[in-house]
């Protein structure tokens, strides 16, 4: 498999890029950055060093793209991941440095060079990916598989009762991208809050192997779980980006999903960023109310339910 990974590198973006990297078989052909969780350069710098951290330093190239959403003020998650996004580890600098190159066009030259061959993990806002679907009309249909950690599934976000943060910050981005024409996966946090959170025996057990990218998987996380503690009264640790990491390594982890038409929410007062997840209309329901339109053809695979135990037993 090779793979493009579109990240606002902090704390769970991190581990899910090592788990691409040190999965056998699969080749990460370039990290590239989208404005998000945290300061833009610090995203980049977590990107260089993460690439230390997995042993692949100078080997995978990073290209900085959008560090804005396309009609919205920047919203970032400093209170989440801490100021440097790895919990205020403040690593030192990695020796790798950015390419120069814009990421929108690093995307759109890597998959236009390699057509039907790139699978792209969208962890981010999808300012990036939305930014070449505008630049490079052929750009959707050119990529293998774009797998999305974004969105809800009808039920609640995590910035605001009725959007998840990739889509709430860009949602004219996610409103393109979704309607693009991608051979597309969705993971939502409806699916996170479910399957991709570790107890508290659990996170102890994973820091007890105590290697170095145990003692990093710690330490990346550590200000979300007490963020969690903060908000919810609970510090259970979620781990969307690499729980959608992990069903693209091994699609074995994805117990239900379902085909569905999926839109984004950019008009509404309380409702920005807002994901419709629907099943695709029968005829007869059409006929019943016509003033809903045609229905579309399902747009994205919905995971349903995810794989908890195995997934844990990935990291
Ligand atoms: C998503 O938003 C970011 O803060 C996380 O990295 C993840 O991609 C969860 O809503
Ligand atoms: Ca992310």
């Amino acid at each position: 498999m090779r793979v493009i990974i579109d990240t606002d590198t902090a704390g769970d973006d991190c581990f899910s890029m090592l788990l691409a990297l040190a999965y056998p078989g699969v080749s990460v052909e370039a990290i590239t950055i989208c404005g998000g969780n945290i300061a833009f350069e610090q995203q980049i710098e977590n990107a260089l060093y993460t690439l230390e951290v997995a042993g692949k330093g100078g080997k995978v190239p990073v290209y900085a793209g959008c560090q804005r959403p396309m009609m919205r003020k920047p919203v970032d998650a400093e209170y989440v991941f801490g100021k440097d996004g790895m919990s205020d580890a403040n690593y030192p600098r990695a020796h790798q440095r950015a390419e120069t190159t814009h990421a929108v066009q690093a995307l759109i030259d890597i998959v236009m060079a390699n057509p039907g061959e790139i699978t792209i993990l969208a962890q981010a806002p999808l300012t990036n990916i939305a930014a070449a679907v505008v630049q490079e009309p052929r750009f959707a249909a050119a990529v293998k598989h774009l797998w999305i950690m974004g969105g809800t599934d009808n039920s609640l976000g995590n910035v605001t009762p009725a959007a998840e943060f990739n889509f709430y910050v860009d949602p004219e981005a996610a409103q393109i991208v979704m309607n693009a024409g991608f051979a597309c996966t969705l993971s939502t946090w409806t699916l996170s809050v479910q399957d991709s959170v570790l107890y508290a025996d659990e996170l102890a057990a994973l820091d007890a192997i105590g290697t170095p990218l145990a003692k990093f998987f710690t330490q990346v996380n550590k200000a979300s779980v007490e963020f969690s503690l903060a908000r919810y009264g609970q510090g259970d640790s979620l781990h969307p980006d690499s729980l959608t990491c992990a069903l693209m390594l091994d699609e074995s982890l994805i117990l239900a999903a379902g085909d569905c038409v999926v839109d984004v929410e950019t008009q509404g007062r309380l409702t920005r960023g807002y994901s419709s997840v629907s099943s695709p209309r029968l005829p007869a329901q059409e006929e019943a109310d016509p003033d809903l339109g045609k229905a579309d053809a399902p747009n994205a695979r919905v995971i349903r339910r995810a794989d908890r135990a195995g997934f844990l037993a990935m990291l």
